[in-house]
């Protein structure tokens, strides 16, 4: 008979038990989300990156972020409250610091909470290249879609190289948004000095005005996961 509830043994069992620990995750956690399943929650995990599939916004002001917009949120049709205009967030950090977790884990959070949400979710790098005028490909339109989305994510703004053209492209994203008062997620690795450099004074004030600034300022989380791992492979 298969025993359904077969637990890892040995050394395994406490290698996983260790790496979970480090990872602040409890071992002995069942891995239950939510007790019914989330309908909007399940089909925005086919979206998420594996690598964030699990993402707790755990930051006490990317938390305290969700709550608002979750209570600011207007009845929709199935009674369900839907994102409404709100305050954008800057998740400031240096590599591994876990901006893109946070990220992710609003939008979980989000969706946990029962809000009906639209959103996507791109890195700046990739919407420079998927915007780039080519032919059969309507850059404008997607722009647009993007600018109107309820919720977006911009991960690692300031990270793509940058030229007049991407200055304009994320001027007229972010001052739609701006203008709209949309949530805005954005992430970056630069300091606003260097940040303003690179995406332009004018992005950068609207930044300024319309974001909560968070700071990651822990270790880079790879560089300590791998440590952890050498640690445990060595004493098992
Ligand atoms: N709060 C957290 N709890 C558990 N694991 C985390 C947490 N934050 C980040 N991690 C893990 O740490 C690693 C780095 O996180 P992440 O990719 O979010 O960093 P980042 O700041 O976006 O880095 P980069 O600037 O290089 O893009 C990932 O493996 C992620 O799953
Ligand atoms: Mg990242």
């Amino acid at each position: 008979m298969r025993d359904l509830d077969a637990q890892p043994v040995g050394g395994i069992a406490r290698r996983l038990a260790s790496i979970l620990t480090a990872r602040g995750i409890d071992p002995a956690a069942r891995l239950t989300d939510p007790a019914e399943p989330i309908p909007a929650l399940q089909a925005a995990q086919a979206r998420i990156p594996a690598r964030y599939q699990a993402a707790v916004a755990d930051h006490p002001a990317v938390a305290a972020w969700v709550r608002e917009v979750a209570q600011a949120g207007r009845p929709g049709p199935e009674g369900a409250p839907g994102i409404a205009q709100g305050r954008s967030l800057l998740i400031v950090g240096t590599t591994g610091t876990g901006k893109t977790h946070q990220a992710y884990g609003a939008v979980r959070s989000l969706l946990l909470a029962g809000v009906r949400l639209r959103w996507k979710a791109t890195t700046a790098a990739d919407l420079y290249a998927e915007l780039r005028p080519r032919p059969g490909h309507d850059g404008e339109r997607e722009l647009i879609d993007l600018a109107r989305c309820p919720l977006l994510i911009i991960d690692d703004l300031g990270a793509a190289k940058s030229s007049e053209w991407t200055e304009e492209i994320t001027m007229r994203l972010i001052n739609r948004r701006y203008n709209e008062m949309l949530p805005t997620l954005v992430t970056t690795n630069l300091g606003m000095a260097d940040l303003r450099q690179h995406i332009g004074d004018r992005v950068a004030s609207r930044l300024t005005e319309m974001t909560d600034k968070v700071i990651l300022d822990g270790p880079d989380r790879r560089r300590s996961l791998a440590a952890e791992r050498r640690r445990i492979a060595a004493t098992a």
